[in-house]
């Protein structure tokens, strides 16, 4: 049986209804009734991981919902897609003006296909004729618009629908913002409707460039004006009878327009939201999920994030600490935002770190820090700024060493440490399990890796024989995530490295012997520290010196003796995005394949 049998015989429920709606209070009357009609079209299939977040961007897009009718459709469902959409849209249909609805249950799966992601003609073609079903549905509505809008698209912008109805185009998307380079139009069509790579892609998505744009093809999320001129010769089934390019519902649409005489335009004035990036056919729904979460944990960076729906429930989540004996995040009190996202990021990755505060400099005088035990490293200087250590980077140093201390004391033999502007990457969980399981096997000794930092030189590392993705640390700079063994604590411990304190991140490398300052060395007698690093890395900083949102807490205070003498520079070449140490940051992998 073909799918559009199946449909036929669907279920088909109507929820709601136009009849008294109008007439049920709550609604102001008068200027918002005059507001245009919309119907927003939901094609749903295999989308547990995204639905939370996606639905509760429709439910908050700042648009009466009495002008908004909602087509949802969802079919071929391995997961527990239907049973969302059923109890978002029963909990909203008291505020839309109308709900249709067609779920069809089996079959879950197509025949032909590799995964429950990939897209088979059969696919294709189901659902250009769903398409084409909203389509006439809001025509015979006498809606004003149609949006139709993927269920990997978040609308975190509430203003989207309605600064796309204010810029009067018959066809309009809102740029959307993804993990990579990746995002929601083209710019370039070649003569036999594939890809064409045009110098105007980048600049656009990257908003170098700003406004709406005339383009060939937008997808993903769109807005049409059902009342202009030309939308009326629009259809996304049957293909128009000249078509002969790929077999795709996207491009069979952007056909039409064409064919039609109709543009169609994306803008990127603002932040409207984001477009999960599609897994190749093989992946599977866990694939997508991870890419969906790592899209969040984007979102936490970058801004604004994404909230789900408070009308679905969500599938709870199994905290754990990933085999390792403890996660310490350490975060200053004084800067609770970080350590709200840090919370957020590390919920979604399913992580129960263990936060400590960190040894705040600068509320630290000169007498205390002194009664510490901490003394300067003689003869220590920045090398870039040539000024001496700072209270912020004391309050660093003593913040990682208390977590040394207590490794040792409560006996951890791996744990990891995060500071709390840590970006992460895509599978990050999936990349840590198999490092550790390699390490395991490979029977390496270790007693230090970094997950994340800055490569001082750009020469390559030594890799590790036997561990992928793992090489011999050369001299680096940062603290951002490391794991670090019971062992390695001990060493560090054991160099007393208060009573000659330099930075954290030059001491390191100090330990590991791999420190270009042969003064410095001299000071410590045992410079055996087994650190190795991941490779590529496995989390970045938020934020480089010189980004707007750069704020570093370690580098921007007073000096470490003096009170009164505040340091102020900005420009350490430390915290710089280093050509190196970013390279791969923004063409991040994004599938399985490429780890
Ligand atoms: C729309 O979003 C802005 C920014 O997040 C928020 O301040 C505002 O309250 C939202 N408006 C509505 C109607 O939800
Ligand atoms: C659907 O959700 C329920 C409850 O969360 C869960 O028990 C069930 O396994 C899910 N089914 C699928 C197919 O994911
Ligand atoms: C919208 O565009 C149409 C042309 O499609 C034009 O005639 C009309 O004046 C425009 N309306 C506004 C409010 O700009
Ligand atoms: C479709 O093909 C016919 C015959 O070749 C041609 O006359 C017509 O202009 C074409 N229409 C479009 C929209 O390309
Ligand atoms: C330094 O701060 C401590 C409290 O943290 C205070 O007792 C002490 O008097 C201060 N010393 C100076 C020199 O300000």
């Amino acid at each position: 049986m073909s799918p559009t049998a199946l449909l036929r015989c669907a279920l088909l429920l109507l929820l709601g209804g136009s009849a008294g709606k109008a007439a049920a209070g709550g609604s102001p009357a008068g200027q918002q009734q005059e507001l245009p009609t919309v119907v927003i079209a939901i094609l749903a299939r295999n989308s547990e991981h995204s639905l939370a977040h996606y639905l509760g961007a429709l439910e908050r897009l700042d648009y009466p919902k009495e002008r908004i009718s909602v087509w949802c459709a969802t079919d071929h469902n391995s997961d527990n897609t239907t049973e969302i959409l059923w109890e978002w849209l029963t909990a909203m249909e008291k505020h839309y003006h109308y709900i249709e609805w067609k779920s069809v249950e089996e079959p879950r799966s197509y025949p032909e296909e590799l995964g429950p992601k990939h897209w088979t003609d059969e696919r294709y073609e189901h659902v250009m004729r769903l398409k084409q079903e909203a389509l006439s549905f809001a025509r015979a509505k006498g809606a004003d618009y149609l949006l139709l809008t993927d269920t990997d698209s978040i609308l975190t912008n509430n203003q989207t629908l309605t600064f796309l109805i204010a810029q009067n185009k018959s066809v309009i998307a809102p740029m959307l913002d993804s993990q990579t380079y990746y995002s929601n139009f083209w710019c370039g069509i070649t003569p036999q409707g594939y890809y064409r790579r045009t110098a105007d892609y980048f600049p656009t998505k990257n908003r170098q460039r700003v406004g709406c744009f005339a383009v060939p093809m937008v997808y993903a999320t769109f807005l049409l004006d059902l009342r202009k001129e030309g939308t009326s010769e629009l259809a996304f089934h049957p293909p128009h009878p000249n078509y002969t390019w790929p077999f795709d519902d996207i491009i069979v649409f952007a056909f039409s327009c064409q064919a039609a005489g109709v543009q169609i335009y994306v803008c990127n004035q603002e932040r409207f939201g984001y477009i999960n990036v599609p897994v190749k056919p093989h992946q599977t729904l866990e694939d997508e999920r991870i890419n969906f979460v790592h899209l969040i944990l984007e979102a936490m960076v970058d801004g604004p994030p994404m909230y789900p729906s408070e009308h679905v429930s969500l599938r709870p989540k199994h905290l754990g600490k990933m085999g390792f004996d403890e996660i310490f995040l350490i975060n200053l009190v004084r800067r609770p935002d970080r350590r709200q996202r840090m919370l957020s990021s590390l919920h979604e990755l399913e992580l129960e770190p263990l936060v400590v505060d960190a040894v705040d400099g600068s509320a630290l005088n000169s007498s205390d820090i002194k009664n510490l035990g901490v003394d300067l490293l003689p003869g220590y200087y920045d090398p870039f700024s040539g000024r001496t250590l700072t209270k912020g980077e004391v309050g660093c140093f003593l913040s990682h060493y208390y977590i040394w201390k207590e490794i040792v004391a409560r006996g951890l033999e791996k744990s990891v440490v995060f500071e709390d502007d840590v970006r992460f990457e895509v599978y990050f969980k999936v990349r840590l399990t198999r490092l550790m399981e390699e390490l395991e096997w490979a029977q390496l000794d270790w007693d230090l890796i970094y997950l994340g930092r800055k490569q001082v030189n750009s020469e390559d590392e030594e890799p590790v024989e036997d561990v992928r993705k793992l090489v011999v640390a050369e001299y680096s700079y940062w603290t951002l995530a490391y794991i670090i063994s019971q062992r390695g604590a001990q060493k560090l411990i054991r160099a007393e490295p208060l009573s000659k304190m330099l930075p954290v991140d030059e001491f390191l490398p100090i330990m590991y012997d791999k420190h270009p300052n042969e003064d410095y060395k001299k000071h410590f007698a045992n410079r055996d520290l087994l650190v190795y690093s991941v490779h590529p890395l496995l989390v970045y900083p938020t934020h480089y010196t010189g980004d707007s949102e750069w704020l570093s807490d370690t580098e921007t205070s007073t000096i470490w003796d003096d009170d009164s003498k505040k340091t102020d520079w900005s420009g350490s070449q430390k915290t710089m995005k280093g050509s190196r140490s970013n390279a791969g940051h923004s063409f991040r992998s994004t599938s399985r394949d490429e780890l």
